[in-house]
């Protein structure tokens, strides 16, 4: 009886070390195969890379530091409730997890949060694309009623005014300048920070050579996401940000998505037949960390959502095995968010 107990450990011992020692080998891409992926993806993605801030000026740096203090400032929304994190929350990937969000007056809007990382890299802002870039995008929020809700420019000068830590900051990012507070110096200053929040990962080290950077699921993801037809729309350093397309092109969106609220898109301001149903193609670059998906939040599985786009978008039902694999490269996509970006972060040149 004690040899059998004996004899069955030192069986069980034996086994485990020899499984332990001869783990099953990692899949490997054949070298050709490697090669071609790669090729591929050099010509379609750029990679993204930090901001080199020996490239700024004292005067950049410090105009920099202003609008992080403002980004950070629940002065600029009318019942200082607010402050631009408060959506676009850094420990959540510049966005907030939720379909839609309540403003300074608790009533929500119709879309959804869009990150503000790497924002400044695309070639227009908000959902319909309606501003050209960061700094023009900054007074939308604050003065918008369901976000911030601030009712004159004015009021908004004259409170900052008022808070003896601001004109000193505004003194050494715009030494230039006649007049020191003005939206046009809020706007330069916020747009300043948010041109400081690149995220790059992972994807980046791959691009730029290293082939260990990304597992074998998530290298024949990026050959699933070409092979389908993703990138017409899905290309460059963000993956998407370059252009306004139809959602959807097969049929209507929200027979994909189930949404209660007809949002016309780009129509809704231009009025032009043509833009009816038109929306910004997001960039991807931490897009499973952004869920809910859609200009209104209401796809909660980044699964659901690589499915919809087959259907609205291509015209295709994608498999299984090709959903599972773009979303392992879309995971894959998820970067380092700078320190500098928290709350209590720094800069490296503070
Ligand atoms: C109440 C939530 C809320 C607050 C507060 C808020 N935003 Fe936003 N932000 C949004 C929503 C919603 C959108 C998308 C609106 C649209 O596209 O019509 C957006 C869009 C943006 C975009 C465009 C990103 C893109 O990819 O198109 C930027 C940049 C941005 N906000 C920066 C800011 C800044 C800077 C502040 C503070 C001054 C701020 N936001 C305050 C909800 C908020
Ligand atoms: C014809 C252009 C086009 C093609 C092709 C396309 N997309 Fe999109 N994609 C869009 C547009 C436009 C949106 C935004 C739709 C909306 O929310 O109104 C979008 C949104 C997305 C989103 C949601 C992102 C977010 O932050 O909400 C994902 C994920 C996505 N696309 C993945 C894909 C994948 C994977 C493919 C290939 C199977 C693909 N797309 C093909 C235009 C395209």
């Amino acid at each position: 009886m004690g040899n059998q107990v004996v004899v069955f450990i030192a069986v069980v011992l034996i086994w485990t070390s020899f499984s332990c020692s001869d783990p099953a080998p990692a899949k490997k891409l054949i070298p050709e195969e490697e090669k071609q992926i790669q090729n591929m993806a050099r010509s379609y993605f750029l990679p993204l890379s930090e901001v080199d801030f020996s490239d700024y000026s004292n005067d950049e740096k410090s105009k920099v530091l202003l609008g992080k203090k403002m980004f950070y400032d629940k002065k600029f929304s009318k019942n200082q409730t607010q402050n631009c994190a408060s959506c676009h929350d850094m420990e959540r990937f510049g966005q907030d997890n939720l379909r839609v969000s309540p403003g300074d007056s608790g009533v929500p809007g119709v879309r959804n949060v869009p990150t503000v990382l790497n924002a400044h890299l695309q070639f227009a802002q908000f959902w319909d694309a309606h501003e050209p870039s960061v700094e023009e995008q900054a007074p939308g929020p604050i003065f918008g009623t369901v976000e911030m809700g601030m009712t004159d420019t004015l009021e908004l000068l004259s409170r900052i005014a008022s808070d003896p830590e601001y004109p000193p900051l505004f003194e050494k990012a715009f030494p230039e300048a006649d007049t020191l507070i003005t939206l046009e110096n809020i706007k330069q200053a916020i747009g300043a920070f948010e041109r400081t929040l690149n995220t790059p990962g992972r994807f980046d080290d791959y691009l730029n050579g290293d082939l260990d950077a990304l597992s074998y699921e998530e290298k024949k993801g990026i050959k699933s996401f070409i092979d389908q037809g993703c990138i017409p729309c899905h290309s460059g350093v963000l993956l998407g940000g370059n252009m306004i397309q139809e959602f959807a092109i097969f049929g209507y969106y929200w027979d994909y998505t189930g949404s209660e609220h007809l949002d016309k898109g780009v129509y809704k301001d231009s009025k032009k037949d043509k833009d009816m149903f038109f929306f910004k193609v997001p960039g991807l670059r931490n897009v499973a960390e952004t869920h809910p998906y859609f200009h209104d939040g209401s796809i909660e599985s980044l699964e659901e959502s690589i499915r919809i786009m087959g259907l609205s978008e291509l015209n295709a039902q994608l498999l299984d095995e090709d959903v599972q694999l773009i979303s392992a490269f879309l995971q894959s996509l998820t970067g380092e968010i700078p320190d500098h970006a928290f709350e209590n972060g720094t800069f490296p040149f503070e």
